[in-house]
């Protein structure tokens, strides 16, 4: 892969790369359509990194689909797919690791000890190994992307870092490789993550700005699922990731809830129309 990427950068072409790991659906793909407008020639990759799993995780049982997904990405118009095995990105002696401090302790690394660590150690590995002028990520998953971003702006990284918004179910589900752990009850269910951002979204609409009010309001709307068991609701500086007793900024909620046994999570970014307006754009 390093000898293929290095030829396509030597002929001045523009390489996007979009890393997943598998078990691909229509949000990855968006990251797919979204590198074709921009580069050529586009690869993804498929690795189910270990290292960003914590014991009692899903590793073992984490979707893997290697034949279809290899066709979805030859559909979607990917020119190359790197697949590699886990002892091809962590050899024996393995030692050296990424790790974005601070950002990378709260909400999810706070509920997943290692996980960004595991996370940025992996994608600083593929950015080196394609070193591509732009690479791909959701905001679905906002933490990461934002962690990302800062990682590749503190080591002066020469790949430009592109955010995606999160692509939904009809009923307003983020789309998730972990959906598929979810019964016909619990798929139900899951709208509630959907629905308590909108509930907020309401009231920040209606010119609510406190932060307990709009965690009130979101505790509520999640309470009333009896499937769903909350780990955090929070109300975050859109930078910092620390929590905000007022929306005045670019701001997230961020949500984690288990449903059933699985964990999803899902996010509302929103942000000033202008930067002095009272008034909110939302982003879903
Ligand atoms: P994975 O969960 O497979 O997701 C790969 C990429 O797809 C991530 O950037 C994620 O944010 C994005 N994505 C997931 N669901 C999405 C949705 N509904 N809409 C838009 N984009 C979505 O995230 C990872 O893998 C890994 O942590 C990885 C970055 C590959 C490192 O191992």
């Amino acid at each position: 892969m390093k000898e293929h990427a290095r030829q396509a950068r030597a002929e001045n072409r523009i390489v996007g790369l979009v890393p997943t790991m598998g078990a691909l659906h229509a949000g990855h793909l968006s990251l797919i359509e979204q590198a074709r407008r921009e580069c050529s020639p586009v690869i993804a990759s498929i690795f189910v990194n270990p290292k960003q799993f914590g014991p009692n995780e899903d590793f073992a049982k984490y979707p893997r689909a290697f034949e279809s997904d290899r066709e979805k990405l030859q559909r979607a118009g990917v020119d190359s797919l790197f697949a590699p095995e886990p002892a091809d990105i962590y050899p024996h002696g393995f030692s050296t690791y990424v790790n974005v401090d601070g950002l990378s302790d709260r909400l999810e690394g706070r509920s997943r000890p290692g996980h960004f660590r595991g996370v940025t150690t992996v994608v600083m590995k593929l950015l080196q190994i394609v070193q591509p002028n732009f690479a791909y990520f959701g905001r679905k998953d906002a933490q990461q992307s934002r962690l990302i971003t800062q990682m590749a702006r503190d080591l002066n990284l020469d790949t430009e870092i592109v955010v995606c918004p999160p692509v939904r179910e009809p009923d307003g589900l983020a789309l998730s490789s972990r959906n598929i752990y979810l019964n016909a009850d619990e798929r139900k269910a899951a709208t509630v993550l959907y629905r308590a951002l909108d509930a907020a979204k309401s009231e920040l609409a209606a010119g609510v700005r406190d932060a307990l009010q709009l965690q009130a309001v979101l505790h509520r709307t999640l309470g009333v699922e009896r499937h769903a068991r909350v780990d955090y609701a929070e109300i975050v500086d859109g930078e910092s990731f620390e929590s905000v007793v007022r929306v005045a900024k670019p701001t997230y909620i961020l949500l984690a809830v288990f449903i059933g046994k699985t964990r999803l999570i899902d996010n509302l970014y929103m942000e000033p129309k202008s930067p002095d307006s009272e008034e909110l754009v939302f982003h879903f």
